[in-house]
Order: structure tokens, then C-alpha cells, then sequence
């Protein structure tokens, strides 16, 4: 097994198993997984790899390359930070009759943490998925989806939709995932034709995207009772809203126009036109300026990178990914151009006093 002595330096044995997940960036469909709407994910090549081992002692012990920092979980006692994720998955499979061993698990990520591209979406995936290597539990891809964001909203305390985990499980990083997040049916979608993937770190990390994101889906939820509908999903016609008192009104005008965004992307590359990627880039900028202004998740150095990006030539569009108020932004752009067009675009972007870092390409 490949680097297999990083284990063995920290844990005094070989592993036994070991299981990777990917990251993701969403291209559509910001903030509509918890009002069981449409999303539009793919994979990043960035992924953690978690490699495996059984205990000798009761506890499980926990040694993260990136924080260069071992943990050791006294069973039953909820650790703090990283890994709270973990402890989640083995609680969470353990509640569903797994009887699962003391472990020790070594982990390592190219993800940037606080990126919004789903570092605990694939921290999690990846645990079970060794988990499931090690003890050969009966457990589907859709499964280990579903005890990752249980693990996230109930021992991290965000109140994620189903998005990043589903994504992190079935996505590859040659397709779209277009997912329905109410009944999980899904479709591996072609990407745009002659377009790639540009992710640029705004160099801001992600601030209150955790109390906010909460108080975010409150509002929704608040939105949907008003209505009298059981998740946003369920408008249809954007003017249903208006009688909404603020801001809720502006939070499920978002949430309505996304669905539809997402679902006209859909038709642009099922329609396999000509002009698909400028068309599905529209969408993408659309989406930033709702993401900005009725939803309000984003901050001033996401919406400079975006502008700059949206203005740069060969950009089909571009706007911030996944919950925001900091983290990263994704732009579609003519294939084969990202290096170049992030070079100039990090160049200009410095200018306006921020520094950016490339991520896709890689
Ligand atoms: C975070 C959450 C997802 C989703 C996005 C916003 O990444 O984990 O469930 O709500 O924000 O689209």
C-alpha cells in the first residue's frame, strides 16, 4: 500500500486497509439542498485518504498529516475539531447495529479546509468507505452519503443538506451530478463542451458560515410554513413569493431561481448545443448575483474575484461555491485556458489588494 510507513511511523503497525473520497466544487444550485431542490456538483481531483488499522488498546487514535496531530477518542467521549467528523461516522454506524472495533486511522488531504469544496463532505465519505473496506459492511454509496451528513449536522452542528456527501460518494471529476436532493434520483451529466473547470482560493477564509448557514436554512424553513408548502422546492413560480415580508422574501426568491437555474442547465447540455458553455456560464453569474444579493453569503473579496473573473476574457462565467461568506469561487472557462487566465486574473486581483491561490487547475 502506498505510503503505508506514514502509518506504520505513527501507529507501530501496518495498515490494514485504505479508502480515498474527493472533493467537490458546485457549478449550480447554491443553498437549494436543504429546501430538497436541485444540485449541480462535480469532483475536484483534491481527496483525503484514510488508511486503517485495528487498535490494541479500547480507543480509537486519530492522526491528521495536515494539523501534524494525534488524537486519541476514550470511547463514547465526543472530541472536538476533526475529529468530531470521524467520531460521528463510527457513533453513527454503530447506532445502525455495526459493532465497530477500536481503529487507528491516519488521515491526509490536498483539500484546503474552509475552502467551501467539501473537505468534511470527503473526510466522512472517506472514513466509512474504509470502514465499510475493513469490516466488508453491507452499506451502499447512497447510504454512507446519508450517515455523512448525519455525522456532520449531528456531531458538527451545521445543518447541512445532503449535497457534499452525495456528491463526495458518487460524483467523478469527469462528469456533473445532477441530483433531485428530495428523492436523491440523479443523472451523471457531460460537462460543457469545450470548457474546463478554474477554482481560485479567494484567500478569505470562510467566517460565520456556520451560524449563518443555520440561520439561513431557519429562514427558509420560516419561508416554506408562510407559504404553506413543505420545502421551498415546491414553488414553482417565483411570483408566489412576493407577499413574503423581507428578507425572506429575498432568501426564497433565490432559492426558487436557482431550482430553475440548475434545471435550464440541465436542458443546455442535454440539448448538446453549440454555445452550451457560454450559455450554462450565464447561469453561473445569475446565480452569484442572487447568491449576493438575496441570499447575502457573500463578502467583499468573493464578489471582487467574481467580478474580475466574469470580466476576464475566455471566462464563460463565474461565481463563489458552496455555502460562502469566504472560501473559494469557480469560473467555466474555455478549455485549455485556466492556467493562463488565472495567472492574469490573480495578477489583477492582487492589484485590488487580495491574494488569491489556483486550485484547478492543479
Ligand atoms: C455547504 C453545505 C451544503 C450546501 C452548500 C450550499 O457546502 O454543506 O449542504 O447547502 O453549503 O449550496
Amino acid at each position: 500500500m502506498e505510503h503505508s510507513h506514514e502509518f506504520q511511523n505513527i501507529f507501530n503497525q501496518t495498515p490494514e486497509t485504505q479508502a480515498y473520497a474527493h472533493g467537490r466544487v458546485n457549478l449550480l444550485g447554491e443553498h437549494t439542498d436543504y429546501n430538497d431542490g436541485y444540485v449541480l456538483p462535480i469532483a475536484i481531483p483534491q481527496k483525503t485518504t484514510v488508511q486503517l488499522g485495528f487498535s490494541l488498546d479500547e480507543q480509537h487514535h486519530i492522526y491528521s498529516q495536515e494539523l501534524n496531530e494525534k488524537i486519541t477518542i476514550f470511547r463514547n467521549n465526543q472530541p472536538s475539531g476533526f475529529a468530531s467528523y470521524i467520531f460521528g461516522c463510527i457513533e453513527l454506524l454503530q447506532q445502525a447495529g455495526y459493532q465497530i472495533p477500536s481503529l487507528n486511522l491516519y488521515i491526509k488531504s490536498s483539500i484546503p479546509i474552509g475552502s467551501g469544496l467539501s473537505s468534511s463532505a470527503a473526510l466522512e465519505v472517506a472514513t466509512l468507505r474504509g470502514i465499510r473496506q475493513l469490516l466488508n459492511l453491507p452499506i451502499n454509496d447512497v447510504e454512507i452519503a446519508q450517515f455523512a451528513q448525519q455525522a456532520e449536522i449531528n456531531y458538527a452542528g451545521v445543518q447541512c443538506g445532503i449535497m457534499d456527501q452525495m456528491a463526495s460518494s458518487l460524483a467523478d471529476t469527469q462528469h456533473m451530478l445532477f441530483l433531485d436532493t428530495r428523492t436523491l434520483a440523479r443523472q451523471i451529466l457531460s460537462f460543457p463542451a469545450l470548457a474546463e473547470i478554474l477554482i481560485i482560493h479567494s484567500g478569505c477564509d470562510r467566517t460565520l458560515a456556520g451560524s449563518k448557514y443555520n440561520q439561513r436554512r431557519s429562514e427558509c424553513q420560516q419561508a416554506a410554513h408562510l407559504l404553506g408548502v413543505k420545502a421551498l422546492r415546491d414553488i414553482d413560480d417565483v411570483a408566489t413569493v412576493e407577499i413574503l415580508p423581507e428578507p425572506l422574501h429575498r432568501r426564497a426568491r433565490h432559492v426558487v431561481t436557482e431550482n430553475h437555474r440548475v434545471l435550464d442547465a440541465v436542458e443546455i447540455i442535454e440539448d448538446l448545443q453549440d454555445n452550451s458553455a457560454s450559455r450554462f456560464g450565464e447561469l453561473m453569474n445569475a446565480s452569484h448575483a442572487s447568491l449576493r444579493n438575496d441570499y447575502e453569503v457573500s463578502v467583499p473579496a468573493l464578489d471582487t474575484l467574481v467580478d474580475i473573473l466574469q470580466n476576464a476574457s475566455g471566462v464563460f462565467g463565474a461565481k463563489l461555491t458552496g455555502a460562502g461568506f469566504g472560501g473559494a469561487c469557480v469560473a467555466l472557462v474555455a478549455s485549455g485556458a485556466g492556467k493562463n487566465i488565472a495567472a492574469t486574473v490573480l495578477d489583477e486581483y492582487s492589484h485590488a489588494g487580495y491574494k488569491g491561490k489556483v486550485l484547478v487547475p492543479e
